[in-house]
């Protein structure tokens, strides 16, 4: 989500005269789009914006600005705080107000203007944390270029669950589906603009319910099967889901479009009822697993991917043990991992029973070992099938090219640059731990 928020602050800034820079060294404008998710990447924050001001400082000292703004849930979640902690920040802006930043940067130069004659100004900073009445995504410009081949698309925001970890519905807001018209108009505009992949994104994307364009409301699968009948549409996903938004046509869907790729992100956060009951999770360990027999019947090849929280208060030995036994018995092909972090606002900081560093470290650390396993056993079992890879970059030894497999690991081959935004056949060799490796087959070009 924040890489298609910090693409769309691209698209915004181009009319004003900025265009992506490389290097810090060159930029007159640097924007830092903030996760607040874990307690690590909000306070990595900080100390990226003391590097920040001493280059400011420096770049005074040779009679250039630096204007340093602070976008994303960080921002959201702290406001003046950060201004208080940074006062080198000009502009902090929440999630739901980037399409402002026009007007904020406009804002930030006349207070540079006022301070570089020697006046003295009242508070610090330019600060736009509102939910607006207005959706951003109407004053956001079409989205240009893309060169990967795979592009963003965001569908939905926000969310309703409070799940007594999470930051998220006080960061994101309230749950908020776009209108499927503008989603349909979107998508559209990136397939001309060189996508032949959509990705659909939401923190909770598969609760979904945009308003369509005779009235109705469409589920994900209803907006999912529209996507589709794009021409030039080859490839969709979508992400986020929540167990409980899994309803029967979106499974369906995974059988009957081809489009849709073969490949779930599923976060389940724990294999115990107990800590899901106290999570605020809204379904148990067997509603999760009857989901993953539901999908593989309907494709058996199905890539499955999650989120775990490991350490969550009043998690001791038993629990843990359901949780690996649960990723036991699934076989994920990938799953991202986290400590519990204790999030300041929410109902789980001030749960009895938090588990100490320690334990949290080892029980990571063996939930990362099964499931590295997990995936190199994916892996390795795709050697010699010949798949649909799109490929999106250049790869760092010469000749070398990457892109993504249905099931969405990463597939390194050699061919030139030119097949990049396309989708071609490559007979797969090798199934290592994150990635496969093959041969593109000569003048094969695939169609999803
Ligand atoms: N501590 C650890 N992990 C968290 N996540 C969300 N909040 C926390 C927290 N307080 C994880 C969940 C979620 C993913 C995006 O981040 O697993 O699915
Ligand atoms: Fe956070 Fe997801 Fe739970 Fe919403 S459903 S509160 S985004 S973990």
């Amino acid at each position: 989500m924040n890489v298609y928020d910090s693409d769309r602050m691209v698209d915004l800034l181009r009319p004003l005269g900025y265009s992506l820079s490389n290097s810090l060294e060159q930029a007159d404008l640097v924007v830092v789009n903030t996760c607040h998710i874990r307690e690590h990447a909000s306070e990595k924050v900080y100390s990226d914006l003391g590097r920040l001001r001493d280059l400011k400082v420096e770049r005074r000292a040779g009679g250039r600005d630096l204007t340093i703004a602070v976008a994303g849930c960080v921002a959201q979640a702290e406001g003046e705080e950060i201004t208080r902690r940074q006062p080198a920040v000009d502009i902090v802006v929440g999630p739901q107000a980037y399409h402002r930043l026009p007007q904020l940067l406009a804002e930030a130069e006349r207070r540079a203007a006022i301070r570089r004659a020697g006046r003295r100004l009242p508070g610090a900073g330019v600060l736009d944390t509102d939910f607006p009445a207005e959706s951003k995504f109407d004053h956001l410009p079409s989205p240009k270029g893309v060169r990967t081949g795979s592009a963003f698309l965001s569908v939905q925001e926000g969310c309703d669950k409070f799940c007594t970890f999470c930051v998220v519905p006080y960061t994101r807001g309230a749950e908020y589906s776009r209108p499927a018209g503008a989603v349909l108009a979107e998508a559209r505009q990136l397939v001309a603009a060189g996508a032949v992949e959509v990705v659909l994104l939401g923190q909770n994307v598969n609760a979904y319910h945009g308003e369509a364009m005779d009235g109705s409301v469409w589920s994900l699968a209803r907006l999912i099967r529209a996507i589709a009948e794009i021409d030039g549409v080859a490839r969709i996903r979508y992400m986020t889901s929540h167990p409980r938004d899994m309803d029967d046509a979106l499974i369906a869907a995974h059988s009957e479009l081809s489009q849709l790729m073969p490949y779930l992100h599923l976060p389940v956060q724990s294999g115990s009822n107990r800590i899901l009951e106290s999570m605020n999770r809204g379904h148990g360990r067997e509603h999760f697993l009857r989901l993953v027999d539901r999908l593989r019947r309907v494709c058996p090849d199905i890539a499955l991917s999650s989120d775990f929280i490991v350490g969550f208060p009043g998690e001791g030995d038993d629990e843990f043990d359901d949780t690996m036994r649960l990723i036991e018995e699934v076989r994920f092909a990938s799953a991202f991992s986290f400590k519990y972090s204790r999030r300041p606002g929410t109902p789980g900081w001030s749960m009895t029973g938090q588990v100490s560093e320690r334990i949290k470290s080892a029980r990571l650390a063996a939930l990362q070992t099964l499931v590295a396993r997990q995936a190199h056993e994916f892996n390795r079992s795709k050697t010699d099938a010949v798949v649909p890879v799109l490929f999106s970059e250049m790869g760092r030894k010469p000749g070398q090219i990457v892109g993504k497999s249905p099931w969405l690991q990463s597939v390194y081959a050699y061919g030139p640059a030119n097949l990049i935004g396309r989708i071609v056949k490559v007979r797969l060799a090798e199934g290592h731990a994150n990635s496969l490796a093959g041969e593109i087959i000569a003048g094969q070009e695939a169609t999803a």
